[in-house]
């Protein structure tokens, strides 16, 4: 599939921590081409397997789930309290629409509303608004209508807005955190398509990261990799205000490559393993300066008797707010350094 649909296919997909099966289906769907077997656990981890030659296991990994919130409690009047999943800085939450997940099935949209300069105290005005205060309006008026619709405590929301194309390089989306890292592997299964390859690539679609890399501990427990290299996605923050020793990654500078962050500590043998690769075919990259965050590496890394493990992170700006922006250059270049990467595995896993 040409990159910028496949992008808005799984960046646009419902699926909050905990409900992902929508992304799950998705991918089941673009990669069946190219893999030799398919299995979704009981988590809801998407584990596919194209098998090698060689009796070397790379797992890809790349998270499904996206930053949401949930339904907390129902007004007899309508209005719904709702609570994060997780990841969200709550001073940015209000005045947006979301999207919320019926038990039919269906999509209702609503509003958090926040009242006008109008009618706030003075005192108010520089303060920000706390979650809990916090509600959605649908636009129905009893605890009846709203059940009629499906919705009840426990149903699952994200923020309403579409994937956007902003000029030929530049894309914005709600979930780009961790889609593209998905993207990133269904092109490279892709890109590898018909060769003979030694590893055995197990692409893993892992659940849960958000709430503590849930998902990614059980399917590293089951794949048992030999090496495991994490797509993600990471702060880009080379815009005005933020200092540069405090931009982890910078947009339009290639694929991140992450040597620490809170999770893991990259082994020094897995960096250059990966920046050598990157420079031999003259792939564009940039070191991730340390500076907070994690991934699903921090519980792959550390599954049963360990695995090395590598981390190569898009950089996105605006991370964990209701758009993200990304590059597709970014996006291109990490395809390419995780195809060669792939190619040249079991070398890799014996540095
Ligand atoms: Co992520």
């Amino acid at each position: 599939m040409e990159t910028v649909e496949l992008l808005q296919t799984l960046c646009d997909a419902f699926g909050p921590s905990g409900f992902e099966e929508e992304v799950a289906e998705t991918l089941q769907r673009l990669i069946a081409p190219y893999v030799d077997e398919m299995r979704v656990d009981a988590l809801g981890n998407l584990i596919a397997i194209r098998r090698g030659t060689g009796d070397t296991t790379l797992m890809l990994d790349a998270h499904t789930d996206e930053i949401g919130f949930i339904i907390s409690y129902i007004e007899e009047n309508g209005f719904l309290r709702f609570t994060q999943t997780s990841g969200w800085d709550a001073r940015i939450v209000p005045s947006h629409a979301l999207t919320i997940r019926s038990d039919h099935g269906t999509f209702v949209k609503g509003y958090i509303g926040t009242p006008p300069p109008h009618i706030l105290r003075p005192e108010d005005r520089d303060k920000p608004y706390k979650l809990e205060d916090l509600f959605v309006d649908i636009g129905v008026d009893s605890a009846e209508a709203v059940a009629a619709l499906g919705v009840r405590v426990g149903s699952p929301a994200v923020i309403a807005y579409p994937f956007e194309q902003l000029n030929e390089q530049v894309v914005m989306a709600r979930a780009i955190d961790d889609r593209a890292g998905c993207a990133v592997i269904v092109k490279t299964l892709e890109a590898l398509a018909g060769q003979e390859l030694e590893a055995t690539v197990v692409a893993c679609f892992s659940v849960q990261e958000e709430v503590g890399l849930r998902g990614a501990t059980t399917a590293a427990y089951q794949i048992e990799p030999d090496i495991a290299l994490v797509l993600e996605t990471t702060v880009a923050a080379d815009y005005p205000g933020i200092e540069p020793q405090r931009r982890p990654t910078r947009f339009g500078h290639g694929p991140a490559v992450v040597v620490m962050d809170n999770s893991m500590i990259t082994r020094g043998a897995t960096v250059r393993a990966i920046t050598e690769l990157a420079d031999e075919h003259l792939v564009p990259w940039q070191y991730r300066i340390p500076y907070g965050g994690g991934t699903n590496a921090g519980a792959i890394h550390r599954s049963r008797g360990g695995v090395q493990t590598g981390v190569v992170s898009i950089p996105v700006r605006y991370f964990h707010s209701p758009y993200a922006l990304m590059r597709l250059d970014d996006f291109e270049n990490t395809v390419r350094l995780v195809t060669e990467f792939t190619r040249h595995c079991p070398g890799l896993a014996r540095r």
